[in-house]
């Protein structure tokens, strides 16, 4: 416990001097990653047909095919598939049946509580810093692990995702191939992740949080030539769009920004369903 407690309070500090942390995952989470990246290039060699058997893309769930999603601008899609798992819709019977014959999925369900803890942890962390009294971000509903599944060596584009801001509070992402680059002092550099490191990026709503304080950070994924696969996966944290938690300081001109309104206008930005709608 104490380990994970100075996990935390490091990458707090760090995200808040350097404008990202990389964080080390411990014997359990690194396990279930293990996982998670062999579930992925299972799921994703299955054929189309049987991959869509695990499709709601209203609620954000399960699989997207192949350019779904955008990041700079919609004739540029993401040149990736994508499976999601969103932590409000764990108690879904439907889905959570998905577990019986879908590996990726399973290995996602156990991911996501401990995803889930650490992001509350590190936002309390951030939250003691800005605003001690202020209100608590529960990121155990509306936040979201998403794997995206690239095959570098077919594609033409150098980019496969084009730079971009998260339209989140904090995006925890992880991968074992190169290709992900970020943006510091206006140039890009590699993110050289070690199998069990996880990067953690401020997004535009924690941006909106913090008063403009804490800046969202810009990154993209490059073509590393002839690799065959290539698998990230991701937790987007968003605040409950059904409790939303009061910025903890104010803009530069005194307003305070509608988290809830902000949150569900990010998630419709990159061509996906709102997640507006899974309050419903
Ligand atoms: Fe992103």
């Amino acid at each position: 416990m104490k380990d994970f407690a100075n996990q935390v309070s490091s990458a707090a500090s760090t995200l808040l001097h350097s404008g990202y942390a990389v964080i080390r995952t411990g014997p359990l989470l690194k396990m279930v990653l293990d996982d998670v990246f062999d579930g992925a290039d299972a799921f994703f060699a299955r054929g189309l047909a049987e991959k869509t058997r695990y499709a709601r893309p209203e609620i954000l769930e399960g699989y997207r095919g192949y350019g779904a999603e955008f990041s700079g601008s919609v004739d540029r899609p993401d040149l990736n598939e994508t499976f999601s798992l969103v932590l409000r819709n764990m108690i879904r019977p439907e889905v959570a049946d998905w577990a019986r014959t879908n590996p990726l999925r399973r290995a996602l369900a156990a991911a996501a509580p401990i995803y889930a803890e650490l992001a509350d942890a590190i936002l309390d962390d951030l939250r003691r810093h800005f605003a001690p009294e202020g209100d608590r971000i529960a990121s155990a509903k509306f936040s979201y692990l998403q794997l995206n599944y690239y095959r570098p060596g077919r594609e033409e584009r150098e980019l496969l995702q084009d730079a971009h801001e998260d339209g989140h509070l904090l995006t925890f992402v992880t991968s074992r191939q190169p290709g992900l680059e970020f943006e510091v002092d206006g140039r890009f550099e590699p993110a050289r992740l070690a199998p069990d490191e996880i990067l953690v990026m401020p997004g535009g709503i924690l941006s909106l949080m913090t008063g403009g304080a804490m800046a969202p950070l810009v990154h993209r994924v490059r073509k590393a030539p002839d690799l065959p696969r290539r698998a990230s996966l991701m937790f987007f944290v968003n605040a409950d769009v059904m409790a939303p938690p009061r910025p903890w300081r104010p803009m530069a001109d005194g307003s305070c920004p509608d988290i809830r309104q902000a949150t569900i206008e990010s998630s419709q930005m990159f061509g996906l369903a709102s997640i507006g709608a899974l309050a419903e």
